[in-house]
């Protein structure tokens, strides 16, 4: 499968998912790097390790559609098959989300459906919650409620402030995108009827 990788910041995870790719069997190719702020640092971080990276600066445009019409002609341009979101901080509009119905996935810094939206390793902590971690899921319209791909958990301990609870969990990030986007792109996970079907090909 070809993929593009939509970015707004650092790229960890995009770094993270070009690495796992590179090995022979995987079933992704990460074909393009597109972010919607100019300075992120994850475009030279992604042109450093040979992936083509370009930037659609959304303030170049009037509205959202516009910009989402100029994002579906570089993904139409490049043949992309899947979008995968990693740190893409920008909504996109509900039709350019039905039309990629399936096809795009996100990864989001909680165990969903607790703490959508931002300041999630805050809000956890606010609330007490003894386990917390990352969701990979399908996206659709309503923000942070697809269909749930796959998650992990790492515990909040005594002590711990957003920086040291962030830190636990991107390391399971940088693991959890790429075996989430194997499994989709291998054909393991597929979404049928609004629901995730696990294939037999499932780990
Ligand atoms: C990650 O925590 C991701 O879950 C969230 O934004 C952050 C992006 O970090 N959606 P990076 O740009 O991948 O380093």
């Amino acid at each position: 499968k070809r993929v593009a990788i939509l970015i707004s910041g650092r790229g960890s995870n995009m770094v993270s998912l070009i690495e796992a790719a590179r090995a022979p069997d995987y079933p992704a190719e990460i074909v393009l790097v597109l972010s919607n702020r100019p300075d992120a640092a994850g475009l030279d971080r992604a042109r450093a390790a040979g992936i083509p990276a370009r930037a659609i600066d959304h303030k170049a445009f009037p509205d959202r559609a516009g910009f989402d019409a100029a994002l579906q002609a570089e993904l139409e341009g490049a043949g992309i098959e899947l979008i995968v979101l990693a740190g893409f901080m920008r909504i996109l509009t509900d039709a350019f989300v039905e039309a990629w119905a399936g096809r795009m996935i996100n990864i989001h810094p909680s165990l969903l459906p607790l703490f959508k939206g931002t300041h999630t390793h805050e809000r956890a902590l606010e609330a007490g919650v003894r386990l917390h971690g990352c969701t990979v899921h399908y996206v659709v319209p309503e923000l942070d409620a697809g269909p749930i791909v796959a998650q992990a958990a790492v515990p909040v301990l005594p002590g711990d402030d957003a920086d040291t609870l962030s830190a636990r969990v991107i390391v399971q990030e940088h693991r959890l995108y790429p075996a989430a986007l194997a499994l989709i792109a291998g054909g393991g996970a597929v979404l049928e009827g609004g629901r995730v079907r696990f294939t037999a090909q499932a780990r």
